[in-house]
């Protein structure tokens, strides 16, 4: 049964489950926030449809051999995770440049990188998460040298295993965002959401920006297109 609240956080709240200690609930909220927060804005439905294509994502990657803190959906809005400590990295890969990598670097949009690039962003609100080495990393949190080779290696097999996940459908997977947590046996497992808030995702046809580009760019009805991402990856199921 959903117990006390844990935790909220700017897309999601955080339950903890009364008969497992070691579970967690975690529940798809309507906001949206960009810019750190300077953009807000709630959609309808949106909660709905992150946890929905974030429930398929990690089942897919669970039955490809990637291991994560997912259990199960739960019902619209809802899904059971097992217990992190998560660790405080934004975990971010790169296919095609896009967002931040254009401002700081210059390097302009729709360039494709010829191996995936992989970044490290510090996740603190109050600092903006900024972007971080691995000196930084180890300095920052308790992950030791070989946890963040883990950790990497983690977020490489994700893309070489979401690529042709998306591409099935339609979809180039420009770029994404991942968090890992320390379950209570120690390991470290794929934590958070995968969603269209924190992965980039253009039609391969048209080019067109199916994600959190849409509120961020306002390009469009931002509901229309995570519902178009839905439908195509319930087609494939
Ligand atoms: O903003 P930037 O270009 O660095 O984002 C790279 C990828 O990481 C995008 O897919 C974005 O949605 C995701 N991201 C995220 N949460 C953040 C920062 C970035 O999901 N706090």
């Amino acid at each position: 049964m959903k117990g006390n609240l844990l935790y909220e956080g700017k897309a999601k709240q955080v339950f903890m489950v009364t008969e497992d200690p070691d579970a967690l609930i975690l529940s798809y909220k309507n906001d949206a926030t960009a810019f750190n927060g300077e953009k807000q804005a709630v959609f309808q439905g949106k909660g709905r449809y992150n946890n929905l294509i974030s429930s398929a994502i990690f089942t897919y990657l669970q039955t490809n051999g990637i291991a994560s803190h997912f259990k199960q959906q739960l019902n619209d809005t809802e899904q059971l995770v097992e217990k992190t400590t998560i660790i405080p990295l934004e975990v971010v890969v790169r296919n095609i440049a896009a967002g931040s990598i254009t401002r700081r670097l210059g390097i302009p949009e729709k360039t494709a990188f010829t191996s995936p690039l992989l970044e490290l962003y510090y996740k603190d609100d109050q600092l903006g998460d900024p972007i971080i080495n691995d000196e930084h990393a180890r300095l920052l949190t308790d992950a030791t040298g070989t946890n963040l080779a883990t950790i990497k290696q983690m977020a490489l097999q994700v893309n070489e295993k979401l690529q042709p996940f998306f591409q099935q459908v339609g979809l180039a997977l420009v770029d994404f965002k991942l968090e890992f947590g320390r379950n209570a046996q120690g390991e470290i497992v794929l934590a958070d959401e995968i969603s269209p808030d924190t992965c980039r995702l253009w039609d391969l046809t048209t080019g067109e920006k199916m994600d959190k580009d849409v509120f961020r760019e306002d390009l469009g009805d931002l509901i229309e297109v995570y519902d178009a991402i839905l439908q195509r990856l319930e087609a494939v199921k």
